[in-house]
Order: structure tokens, then C-alpha cells, then sequence
């Protein structure tokens, strides 16, 4: 990217924190998942930061665990997401909301009319995580069996063109509001969809008129070869997830170039690099605190999140001496399981140290110093346009970002001090898209 000042900036709410223990800190709000209170004064603080959105992911069934694990975990009581933003986004009047929706249990027409009206609600501040169902348990809530992964990207596509479809069922121009003549709108100015797919049949228009972004902004975070073609096809904002900067570079340039060659204008396709963090003033804040949450991991959940990342039974070894061998899979995870394995193995780690890492679901420790220097690096370098930041804590580094890090930043002439626009399009600086018109008025 040129212009370093429009470095884009999201902070990810993981509803019970991002590190498995994060909810037992002393510092976090009571029952963070259901305490709007604390949510609010965390969207206001990220306002206050001129920070470009607040992403909120999902999940549509709880995680497999044993009734034990479960009943030490703070991620399975939380509120639904589309919900929630409407609660949020009327403190707040600037900040952005990424909110996840499911393309494979959803319907697209029930999807399309509720981002509509969440962004009439925000006044144009939404946009729509797409996510494909990676938990199996998902499917026991809808009546059906789990999709498989080429499938689910099928269907997601074909949904994302339903939704579009929807929203442009209405002229911009639709509303007369003329209470003299008794028109509401315009004769003309709705559109049927009818549409027939292999997996949707949708006719519209929808029960809104057209959301003012047009469409909401499209943010995609799949990272397999289907995820990252969708990405590139509908993909407003990308999430990368790369382990190193080197990786995300070339993510980065396979992404824009992806784009480029499906008629996008790269500059269009925002690519985010998922960070989770820890953020003190200095160092040793940030190490400190880090520590401490991994002080508070309870063995229960922690061993059994560790044996679904190592896939095996992790439970039954002495926690205080080294992680014992355990046979390798075959499975698609067997990657994430070696990285690890490795990891644990250089760094001589006990079982109760692989668990703390495995409970920190990849946060690293930075000081203001070092993250501004990560930012610089990734953005200089063509490693990404912005940061998806996911804060291990529930609180304290969000604070230090808004009160430390942005004012650092900005003094490196790397962010932005006020919001431009008052849409989120116009915000990270993505045009409007102009409806696409086929069928008749209805
Ligand atoms: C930053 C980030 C946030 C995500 N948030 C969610 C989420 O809230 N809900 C969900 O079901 N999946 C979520 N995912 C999963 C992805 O959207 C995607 O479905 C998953 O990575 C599988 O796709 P893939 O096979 O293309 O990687 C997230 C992934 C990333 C990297």
C-alpha cells in the first residue's frame, strides 16, 4: 500500500476472549459474552481510536467437549451477533461492524434481509463475515448432515450472488415519501430476483429498500485453495492468517493478483493480517499479563483443547514433565499438529507449558514499541493493507491500544486520527457498487 495513514484496523471480539483463560483475568468484565455494558465501552474505545470496525465472529452449535471441559469455558454463552450489533451500533455513530454469517445453514434470502437491515440501523456501518460451517456440530442444529468443504464454497458463492441480487432488488431512487400525492414509492422501482440455482430458488425483492452501503462490505477469512478463490471473487476485506511475514507476502500478492485476474482492481480488495495479541506499555507489561492468563488455564479445558489440536488424548500423561511422543495423523490438521509438535520440542516445553501455548491460540506478547514496529513492517513491505487485531485479554490491550499504541502509530505517520465518510465503504475507501439490474419491476 502507498498511503501508510489508511492502514486499516479491526479489533476482533472473541465474546469470552481470545485466550482460553481470558475470562478468569481479574481485570475481565463478569460474563463477558451476555455483558453489554462491557461491550459497548469496548466499541466506544475503539471509536475513540478511529479504529475502522469491530469484528464479531460466530459460531452456530457449541464445540464438541466433555460436560467438564464445557462447564469451564466462557466462549459458549455469548450473544448472537446480528443482535448484538444492533445494540452497538447505536453507541457508537463511526465504527464499522464485521459481523459473521453461516452460507450453509442460513437461507440467503433470510441472510440478505437482515445485513439490509443492519445497515439501515448503522447508517451503512456493516459488512458480512462469510463463513462456510467448519464445526461439524453445526449441522445437529438444522436437521441435516455436515456439508463437505468444496460444497459449502459452491453453495457460499451461489448465496453471496443471491444476496447481492436481493439487495439491488430496490432502485436507490425507490422512496417518494410524498404524503401529498400518497406515493410511498416509486411504481417501478422493484425488482423480482427469480432466482433458480442448484441450491437456492429466491424470488424477492426483499422487505427493505436498498441498504445505503448498496451492498454491505463482503469480508471472507478462508485460507484453502476454495477459500482464498472466493476471497478474490467477492472479498472486500481478506483475512490472512499467515504464520510468518515472509507467508503473508505471498498471500498478499496471490490474493491481489487473484482479484486482478477475475476484473477486480486490487487496490479494492482490502487483505487483513490476523493478529492475536497481547499488547502492554513496555515488554515486560505485556509478557506479565500474558503470563498471568496463562497461570489461569484450568487443566480441564486446557488439556482436552490440546488434545484437539494434537488430535489424541492428551489427558491421561503427568502435566509437569515433557510432552510424551504421540502418533502423527493423516488428517488435514496434521500440518497444525507438526508445526506445533515442533514448536513444543524446540522450545522443551512440559505438557503444562504445551497447554498454556495451545490456550493462547497463537497470541504473541508486544509492547507498544514492538507492535508498532510489526505494523510498519507489514504494511511497508506488501505483507498486508491492515490488521484484524485479536486481543488475548478482555480489556486491558484494547485499552493500551487506543491510549498508547494508535498515538504511537500516528506519530510514525502510520494511522489515521479522524473517520472519513460516514459509511464503512467510504471509510476504507471502497466504492458503492451501482445496483446490477436483470428482471422486470415487479
Ligand atoms: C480471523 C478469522 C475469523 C474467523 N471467524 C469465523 C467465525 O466467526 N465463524 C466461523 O464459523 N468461522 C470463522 N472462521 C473460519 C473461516 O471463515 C473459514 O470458514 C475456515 O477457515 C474454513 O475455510 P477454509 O477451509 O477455506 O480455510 C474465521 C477464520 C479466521 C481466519
Amino acid at each position: 500500500m502507498n498511503e501508510h495513514d489508511t492502514i486499516l484496523m479491526l479489533c476482533y471480539m472473541s465474546l469470552g476472549g481470545g485466550h482460553l483463560a481470558a475470562w478468569r483475568d481479574p481485570a475481565a468484565p463478569e460474563n463477558p459474552g451476555l455483558n453489554l455494558p462491557a461491550l459497548v465501552r469496548s466499541a466506544q474505545k475503539a471509536e475513540e481510536a478511529a479504529l475502522h470496525g469491530m469484528f464479531i465472529a460466530d459460531s452456530l452449535a457449541l464445540w464438541e467437549r466433555t460436560p467438564e471441559a464445557h462447564a469451564r469455558t466462557a466462549t459458549n454463552s455469548h450473544f448472537e451477533p446480528m443482535t448484538l450489533c444492533a445494540a452497538l451500533s447505536q453507541a457508537t455513530e463511526r465504527l464499522g461492524f464485521v459481523i459473521t454469517g453461516n452460507t450453509t445453514y442460513n437461507t440467503p434470502y433470510g441472510l440478505a434481509r437482515s445485513y439490509a437491515s443492519l445497515d439501515h440501523l448503522s447508517g451503512g456501518r456493516v459488512a458480512w463475515n462469510v463463513v462456510t460451517s467448519g464445526n461439524p456440530a453445526e449441522a445437529g442444529n438444522f436437521g441435516g448432515s455436515p456439508v463437505g468443504p468444496s460444497d459449502r464454497y459452491q453453495r457460499a458463492a451461489e448465496f453471496v450472488e443471491v444476496a447481492r441480487g436481493l439487495w439491488d432488488g430496490w432502485d436507490d431512487d425507490a422512496l417518494v415519501l410524498d404524503r401529498a400525492t400518497g406515493v410511498y414509492h416509486r411504481a417501478d422501482a422493484l425488482h423480482a430476483l427469480d432466482h433458480e440455482g442448484k441450491h437456492f430458488a429466491v424470488r424477492g425483492p426483499l422487505t427493505s429498500a436498498r441498504p445505503p452501503q448498496g451492498h454491505p462490505v463482503i469480508a471472507q477469512a478462508g485460507s484453502s485453495p476454495a477459500g482464498r478463490d472466493f476471497a478474490a471473487t467477492y472479498g472486500d476485506l481478506v483475512l490472512s492468517m499467515q504464520p510468518s511475514a515472509d507467508l503473508a507476502r505471498t498471500f498478499y500478492r496471490e490474493v491481489k493478483a487473484l482479484a486482478a485476474a477475475k476484473g477486480r482492481d486490487p487496490e479494492h480488495v482490502k487483505v487483513l493480517s490476523n493478529t492475536a495479541l497481547v499488547l502492554g506499555r513496555t515488554q515486560d507489561e505485556a509478557d506479565e499479563r500474558l503470563a498471568l492468563l496463562d497461570s489461569l488455564v484450568d487443566p480441564v479445558p486446557g488439556l482436552e483443547s490440546l488434545s484437539l489440536l494434537l488430535v489424541h488424548d492428551m489427558s491421561g500423561y503427568p502435566l509437569d514433565e515433557p510432552v510424551p511422543d504421540i502418533p502423527l495423523t493423516e488428517t488435514g490438521s496434521s500440518g497444525i499438529q507438526q508445526h506445533f509438535l515442533a514448536m513444543v520440542r524446540s522450545q522443551g516445553l512440559t505438557l503444562r507449558q504445551a497447554m498454556q501455548l495451545s490456550a493462547r491460540a497463537g497470541a504473541q506478547a508486544f509492547s507498544v514499541e514492538s507492535f508498532a514496529d510489526h505494523v510498519e513492517e507489514y504494511v511497508t513491505t506488501g505483507a498486508a493493507d491492515g490488521f484484524n487485531l485479536v486481543f488475548a485479554d478482555l480489556g486491558p490491550s484494547l485499552d493500551v491500544l487506543a491510549e498508547h499504541a494508535v498515538p504511537e502509530l500516528r506519530r510514525r505517520g502510520l494511522f489515521r486520527s479522524r473517520y472519513r465518510g460516514t459509511t464503512l465503504r467510504d471509510d476504507i475507501g471502497i466504492p458503492r457498487p451501482a445496483p446490477a439490474r436483470s428482471a422486470a419491476a415487479v
